[in-house]
């Protein structure tokens, strides 16, 4: 097959980790036999240096003919003071939003040969730790109005606002359920229902959606009470839907919890196939250009994108199988460092080790 992606490196770690994750596609196309068209693009902190916004139209134009896009991170100090429809994130926001990607899937799970990298009690880690997180991603609080004005005697007001409609809710949780068929059809829908008028619609469009899935045992949790049941019991939850800013706030937590951010990727969908793949981490600016991060989150973003843009299952497993061999020998980035590590290794290395695996 002849694929045509649309590669995002953008900022901090960005460049070096996204580098190894094209390796590891070029080692899979000559392996399998399909040629991956490369086309770089600016977006984020690089793209407001070069062209002076974060998200050029052409990078849109680019990445909707695209079959799949691939992106590093985007983000850093060096811009944080910049008004926010300047920052690097809106880029990110827009994107997403032009691209109708309203499905944010990320998986967080607790890798075998990783478990002592988990900060939980050995008997919590010891259940595992096997969740994805459905999250929505173009509209509540993210998307909806918000402004600054002065108010008399209290100074200046700023205001965001949270805002879901029932189709917005419907299709994210379609997507929350239909991933959960293909799991331990368990889900677990989270709002804060308690309090909030967009919650108890969230919750009602879910209730009303599930009648479709008979199949799929649903439940709802505050989300204050799903922060804690994930440092209390995290091996209770198969799917967890949520929208924009709970999933947002609960991926960090759950990534968290499997010790390992450098390791986790995400999909982002809609309603084609083109989808948009990512690490979970942000951009590290602390540890840019010096070789230490760890590539593996792209790595396996990039086998994402192999199998839910792509279909190609078998190319996305040999990935999957090459990391995992490559930990197995006790090769660690220092992110992932632990007792049984036999060498640690930089960015490059790991991605040449992860190549030569495959
Ligand atoms: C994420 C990030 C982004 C978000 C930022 C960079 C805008 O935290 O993908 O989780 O909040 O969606
Ligand atoms: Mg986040």
């Amino acid at each position: 097959m002849n694929k045509n992606i649309a590669v995002i490196t953008g900022d901090g770690i960005g460049p070096e980790i996204v580098s190894q994750a094209l390796n590891v596609l070029k080692a899979v196309g000559a392996k399998y036999n399909h040629t991956f068209n490369f086309t770089e693009l600016l977006m984020g902190g690089c793209a407001i240096d070069k062209v002076g916004v974060p998200l050029p139209e052409e990078t849109v134009e680019t990445c909707l003919k695209s079959d799949g896009v691939l992106l590093g991170a985007i983000g850093g100090p060096k811009w944080d003071n910049l008004p926010g429809e300047m920052r690097p994130e809106a880029g990110l926001l827009a994107l997403r939003s032009q691209m109708g990607l309203y499905a944010n899937i990320r998986p967080a799970v607790l890798f075998e040969t990783l478990k002592n990298a988990c900060p939980l009690r050995e008997d919590i880690a010891d259940k595992g730790i096997d969740l994805i997180i459905v999250r929505e991603l173009t509209g509540g609080i993210y998307f909806g109005a918000r402004g600054r004005k002065q108010v008399a005697d209290v100074g200046e007001s700023a205001f965001d606002t949270e805002s879901y409609n029932e189709l917005e809710i419907r299709r994210i949780a379609e997507v929350a359920f239909e991933i959960a068929l293909l799991r331990q059809k368990k889900l677990v829908s989270i709002d804060k229902a308690n309090v909030l008028e967009s919650s108890r619609l969230w919750r009602e469009t879910v209730h009303r959606t599930a009648k479709n899935y008979p199949q799929v045992e649903v439940s709802d949790m505050l989300v204050d009470n799903a922060a804690m049941q994930l440092v209390r019991e995290p091996s209770q939850f198969d799917v967890m839907l949520a929208g924009n800013m709970f999933g947002d706030i609960l991926s960090d937590e759950a990534a968290m919890l499997t010790g390992s951010i450098g390791m986790l990727a995400s999909a982002s969908l809609g309603d084609t196939k083109r989808g948009l793949y990512e690490p979970i981490h942000g951009s590290a600016p602390t540890i840019a250009g010096k070789n230490t991060a760890n590539p593996i989150a792209t790595i396996l973003s990039a086998a994402m994108m192999l199998k839910y843009s792509f279909g190609m299952s078998a190319e996305c497993a040999a990935i999957e199988k090459a990391v995992d061999i490559t930990l197995k020998k006790g090769i660690r980035t220092v992110d992932i460092k632990d007792d049984k590590t036999v060498e640690v290794v930089g960015t490059k290395r790991m991605g040449e080790l992860i190549c030569e695996n495959l």
